[in-house]
């Protein structure tokens, strides 16, 4: 994800405040981050600021940081420190570094101490800001203490990724709102981004608009809990998705992240109903064990997700899940964990995301007993993931021989000139370049038998 930046275009526009000084922007953690990358982009363009190839070509670097876990943190500690070093042996002049993104709100001023400070700090509701920031600093003396720091949430602050900045690709993100209102115990993100606030139906149709003008033809709805969308108490997520599949134009709608709670059989009658719905659900589970949810307040039982699971694959034809777990959260006992497995085997999802429990500072677990050892966490995760292996294995293979259909999305890695393709419920596999005879790209819609695995990927042997 680092690296999206170096795919846009470049842009051609006069400078104004920003006097064509070049920014590079990394980009961490979440598809909000990405899509608030995108936004940042949009305002630093509109100020006359350029786009820099890469970290040595930039006057200014941006890390877009996640909280989540600790060792996301670390990662950008380190990277900030790497930056500097490489410049100084590419013989590159000191370039401004600034932090935005969850970091940015929970650290705020402690990251301009210490040996890996930096210049900026910009927090999640912010980035306004940053086009005059940056301006200020730039025009100060080199010998003048360059830092500034903007953090807090305000719920004004709805930043929109401008498609006239970026080019239209394959599926396009549209923050529906930001924020979080649900406080599991384990969880850092309601204090990095603040409460959740909508953006408005109109806007949201609004952007979209747009997009589809660009020539999108596929959006991805984002947000903490896109399920708990609702708007002035009279249109609720399901809602929400019958507006956006009215737009003429728009072929698919996928949408990141529901919170099992929110996953009415209302919505997934909705989400069945309306062809332009992909059916993929990615609905984090956290734990199967009833005990652990209770901690960590997930507001859910194991029964009760089953149960929503049970009744998605009745209504939404074609369905996939996908899920999150954490595992060693405090006081998870070998039986609980054994809960989580269950649910794994159970629900048979095609993908899922474990993590190490991670205390974060400051959220309510952290009082909680961390007392699940790092070998014992380890052991777990390493149990979780063999297992989702056999389950995905075994499920794949009964794919073998089925005709896959899909749009083109990227060019794959490998094989050499091969495309990537992914399903509506998710699903990814590879077609060669000659697959329909005169070439393909992205957007394209294609067909293929699947005659292999190559872990998550299905191949297509054409
Ligand atoms: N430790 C480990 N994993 C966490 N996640 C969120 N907070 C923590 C934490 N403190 C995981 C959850 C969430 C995903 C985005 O990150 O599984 O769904
Ligand atoms: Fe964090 Fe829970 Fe909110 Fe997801 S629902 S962002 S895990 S507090």
């Amino acid at each position: 994800m680092a690296d999206f930046h170096s795919e846009l275009k470049s842009i051609a526009q006069p400078s104004k405040d920003g006097q064509g000084c070049k920014v590079f922007i990394e980009t961490y953690g979440c598809q909000m981050n990405v899509y608030d990358s995108q936004a940042i982009d949009g305002l630093l363009d509109k100020d006359g600021f350029d786009r820099a190839r890469d970290v040595f070509d930039a006057d200014v670097i941006l890390l877009n940081t996640c909280s989540v876990r600790e060792l996301a943190e670390h990662k950008i500690t380190s990277r900030v420190g790497e930056i500097r070093q490489q410049r100084v042996d590419a013989d590159a002049p000191p370039a401004i570094i600034g932090i935005c993104g969850c970091m940015a709100e929970r650290l705020g001023i402690e990251l301009q101490k210490g040996k890996n400070r930096v210049d900026l700090v910009v927090g999640v509701d912010n980035y306004d800001k940053l086009p005059g920031m940056l301006t200020h600093l730039m025009g100060k003396g080199k010998n003048q203490k360059r830092r500034h720091t903007a953090t807090g949430h305000r719920t004004d602050a709805h930043y929109v990724a401008p498609p006239s900045v970026y080019p239209v690709n394959n599926s396009h993100l549209v923050t529906i709102h930001k924020g979080c209102d649900y406080k599991c115990t384990y969880c850092i993100v309601p204090y990095t981004r603040g409460p959740q606030t909508e953006k408005s139906p109109e806007a949201i149709v609004q952007e979209i608009n747009t997009l589809v003008d660009s020539g999108a033809e596929e959006v991805t709805l984002l947000g903490q809990n896109v399920t708990a969308y609702h708007w002035q108490q009279e249109l609720d997520f399901a809602a929400l998705l019958e507006s956006v599949a009215e737009i003429d134009g728009l072929k698919r709608i996928r949408f990141l992240t529901g919170h099992p709670k929110d996953m009415h059989k209302h919505t997934m009658d909705v989400i069945g109903g309306l062809d332009k719905v992909c059916p993929w659900l990615h609905l984090p589970i956290q734990s199967g064990s009833n005990a652990v949810l209770r901690r960590m307040k997930r507001l859910y039982k194991q029964d009760e997700y089953l149960n929503m699971v049970d009744y998605a694959k009745k209504v939404i034809p074609g369905v996939t899940f996908s899920t999150d777990i954490i595992v060693g959260f405090p006081g998870e006992t070998e039986e609980d964990f054994q809960a989580t497995l269950e649910v794994l085997r159970l629900v048979k999802y095609d993908q899922i995301f474990s993590f190490k429990y991670s205390v974060r500072p400051g959220v309510p677990a952290a009082k909680l007993n961390d007392n699940v050892s790092l070998d014992e966490k380890k052991r777990r995760l390493a149990e979780v993931i063999k297992l989702q292996d056999e389950i995905w294995l075994a499920e794949a293979e009964e794919q073998v021989g089925k005709t896959l259909e899909g749009i083109v999305e990227s060019a794959a890695k490998h094989p050499k000139d091969s495309w990537r393709v992914r399903t509506a419920n998710n699903r990814k596999f590879v077609v060669s370049n000659s697959h329909q005879g005169n070439g393909l790209k992205i957007g394209d819609s294609v067909s293929a038998k699947i005659t292999g695995i190559a872990s998550t990927t299905f191949l297509t042997g054409d």
